[in-house]
């Protein structure tokens, strides 16, 4: 089977800049309440009129160009995303058409959080036997428009994002390569973190949005165990399977959902906070794109070097989890 790595990172985060301030005035919350139980002092928001595609197809170049990649030479694009810019098509088709990616065949994962990690774990199976050579795979959100700023218990927790790896095939050690993934699904759980409107269940109409279908709904306290249950389970099955003890992680970037979340997990994987990769703060939870842009931040600010032990793992609406293990 052919080895795969991260040829190049990108990321594009908005530039408005939302912190804690702004909800005090809306709702009834505190700077300190949200600090404190979530670690989130600001997080980032579109411009009213912009789509998940603005910040994707930016993040996508910058990940091309330190590849050294260009566009029409990937031949597969998959984008994890529960927020694409239209029903369909798939937002990963608007990429291509964006990038001019005219040779690739591309297509999104719904799969809330770990999109990215999906998307990870699809494209190192169409690339093992030889049949794809360039992927790019895209981690992005837009959750500015899809929570109920009524809400206090979940509108103070999102931000939008979106970050990008281009994956070659590996040429040997100093290249890196992804050495596991592992995905994960549980149906029996949705109920307890969902949007109900806007598809087929509850399509468009006045009465939808008079409901607030069209928001997020979530029950914080179950999705915060469920959470902490399945990233450590699933960061151990893969370290497990890759015969790797967590000693040996370099840096571990956790989803960016909650400082508690990620400080208890880190904490059962015996993984020192030192080690870990926090944007939480700044960005808030961006879903799908946590990852991807923590990944770009990091090597972008040379504390992730080439060779450095990457573990990463998330959860998310499904619920889904899921982890993945790689040399940079
Ligand atoms: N400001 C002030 N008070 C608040 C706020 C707020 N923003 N939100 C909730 N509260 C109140 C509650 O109403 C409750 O009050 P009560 O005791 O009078 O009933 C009290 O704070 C405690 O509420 P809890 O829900 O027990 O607070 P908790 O410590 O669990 O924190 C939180 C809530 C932050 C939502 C936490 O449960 C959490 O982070 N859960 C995971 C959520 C998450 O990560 N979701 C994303 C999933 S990933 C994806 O796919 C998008």
């Amino acid at each position: 089977m052919k080895k795969v790595s991260i040829k190049g990172t990108g990321s594009c985060i908005p530039n408005r800049i939302v912190p804690n301030s702004y909800f005090e005035k809306m709702i009834d919350t505190s700077d300190e309440w949200i600090v404190t139980r979530t670690g989130i002092q600001s997080r980032r928001m579109i411009e009213p009129g912009q789509a998940m595609s603005d910040l994707a197809t930016p993040a996508s170049e910058r990940a091309l160009e330190m590849a050294g990649l260009p566009p029409g030479k990937l031949d597969l694009i998959i984008v994890g995303t529960s927020t694409a810019d239209m029903l369909s098509p798939s937002a990963a088709c608007i990429v291509q058409h964006r990038l001019g990616a005219k040779n690739a065949v591309a297509f999104d994962i719904n799969a809330a959080c770990p999109g990215f990690i999906y998307g990870l774990a699809v494209a190192q199976k169409f690339m093992q036997d030889g049949s794809h050579q360039n992927v790019l795979v895209v981690g992005g959100e837009i959750v500015s428009n899809r929570i109920d700023y009524k809400d206090r218990a979940t509108c103070v927790l999102f931000g939008d994002g979106a970050g990008a790896v281009v994956l070659g095939h590996s040429n040997g050690n100093r290249d890196g390569e992804i050495l596991a993934t592992q995905i994960n699904s549980d149906g029996d759980l949705w109920e307890l973190l969902y949007l109900p409107g806007g598809g087929s269940r509850h399509p468009p109409s006045y009465q939808m949005l008079d409901e607030g279908l069209n928001y997020v709904r979530m029950q914080g306290n179950e999705v915060f165990k469920y959470a902490v249950r399945t990233m450590t389970d699933a960061a151990q099955k893969i370290m497990e399977s890759a015969e790797i003890t967590s000693k040996e992680i370099d840096w571990f970037i956790p989803h960016q959902a909650n400082i508690r979340i990620m400080e208890e997990v880190a904490r059962r994987l015996e993984i020192p906070m030192e080690k870990v990769i926090i944007t939480v703060h700044k960005y808030g939870n961006t879903s799908a794109a946590s990852i991807p842009t923590a990944l770009d931040e990091a090597v972008r600010s040379n504390k992730i070097k080439r060779g450095d032990l990457i573990l990463v793992n998330s959860f998310g609406a499904g619920f889904t989890w899921g982890a993945a293990l790689f040399k940079f």
